[in-house]
């Protein structure tokens, strides 16, 4: 089998923490894997006096794919390479729920929707400016019912739709699920928008997943207002399986919904691009928790288990979520935000045992 090149890129505060162990357990496997680790973030700054070097953005360029652990700013640089500089357009965000983890509901058992979150557009063009800029094109507010710039002094945001970005990720998220309907989920595509506020954009958004849904008549779709669909995440989540959004809800939804299967700890993501893919953990760095060994490497795992498959080791992925099923589902070695008392170390033993 031909070697995998994967670059690592830890991030800051508690994020190594978790990183470094979960390697040590996907090393366990015993899989052709050669790790990269060039410098970023504060390793980059001592080694050549950038946070993301050349030789970091050549090692992502020729790897097979990255793993990134979080960061608070350091390695944002390499965040945004790996999202705008490689074109990543879909972010995953798997929401499922491991008997065992803490959850808020009644009854979470069951719960196995993906949210699939446009990554590089939206509110995320990070456009932004004064009013009184927009005085020369005399840009009318719908509901103010006059001139945009005549609303300040203060400042606005540009968000973005584009068709050729949104028809991208609608497909990806039909495939998905078409994926997923061989895997004996239900395969249908829930796509979430502000429509009636935004006809043109989110509209926009809307009648492209639609117009997709009509290349997909196999796949069930339902278009629902965004903060409908809020409600219905939470109060009816087996109900849904595949969730198309645009970035920004796509941000917001996927953290809320991580909430309903154990909290961050346990939220992994996968992003894909046409030629490049990266995977993270939707948490941040956890700066509480850094030098206490005590954050929950779950969603490192997982995200890890998603690269392990974009591999193609499909069967090693299934063997390591089997593997963090089985602590979960035994419940004697959890972190402190699922109610245990292990650490990061021996929660990342505890799946390396039942790896076998
Ligand atoms: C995420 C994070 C990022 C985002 C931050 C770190 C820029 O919250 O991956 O969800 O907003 O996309
Ligand atoms: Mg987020």
């Amino acid at each position: 089998m031909t070697r995998k090149r994967v670059v690592v890129i830890e991030g800051e505060d508690a994020a190594p923490e978790a990183v470094r162990p979960a390697l040590a357990v996907i090393d366990a496997l015993g899989l052709p894997i050669e790790w990269l680790h060039p410098p970023v973030g504060q390793a980059g700054i001592e080694r050549t006096g950038s946070p993301f070097p050349e030789e970091a953005r050549r090692a992502i360029d020729t790897a097979d794919a990255t793993l990134f652990g979080a960061t608070s700013g350091k390695s944002a640089l390499a965040l945004f390479y790996l999202r705008w500089g490689k074109g990543t357009y879909a972010n995953v965000r798997p929401v499922r729920h491991f008997p065992g983890a803490r959850s808020p509901l009644a009854r979470p058992e069951g719960i196995d929707l993906v949210i699939v979150r446009e990554n590089l557009e939206d509110l995320y063009v990070a456009a932004e400016g004064d009013l009184a800029d927009l005085a020369p094109l005399g840009l009318r507010s719908l509901t103010a019912g006059r001139p945009v710039h005549e609303l300040g002094p203060g400042r606005f945001a540009l968000k973005v739709i584009t068709e050729a970005g949104t028809r991208r990720v609608a497909r990806f998220a039909f495939e998905l699920a078409r994926r997923r309907r061989a895997h004996g989920r239900p395969g249908r595509v829930t796509c979430g928008t502000k429509h009636n506020m935004l006809p043109r954009s989110d509209g926009m958004f809307r009648e492209v997943a639609q117009a997709v849904a009509a290349e997909h008549p196999d796949v069930p779709f339902q278009s629902l207002i965004v903060d409908d669909l809020a409600h219905r995440l939470v109060a009816t989540p087996h109900d849904f399986d595949v969730v198309l959004l645009p970035n920004l809800y796509g941000d917001v939804l996927s953290d809320a919904a991580a909430a309903l299967v154990g909290g961050l700890g346990l939220a992994p993501s996968g992003c894909f691009g046409d030629g490049a893919a990266y995977f993270e953990p939707a948490h941040g760095t956890a700066p509480d928790l850094a030098g206490k060994n005590a954050i929950n490497p779950t969603a490192t795992l997982l995200s890890a288990a998603m690269l392990l498959e974009h591999l193609g080791f499909a069967d090693a992925a299934a063997r390591l979520e089997a593997a963090v099923a089985a602590v979960y589902a035994e419940g004697r070695v959890l972190t402190p935000d699922q109610g245990g008392t292990a650490t990061t170390t021996q929660f990342c033993e505890a799946v390396a045992h039942a790896l076998g």
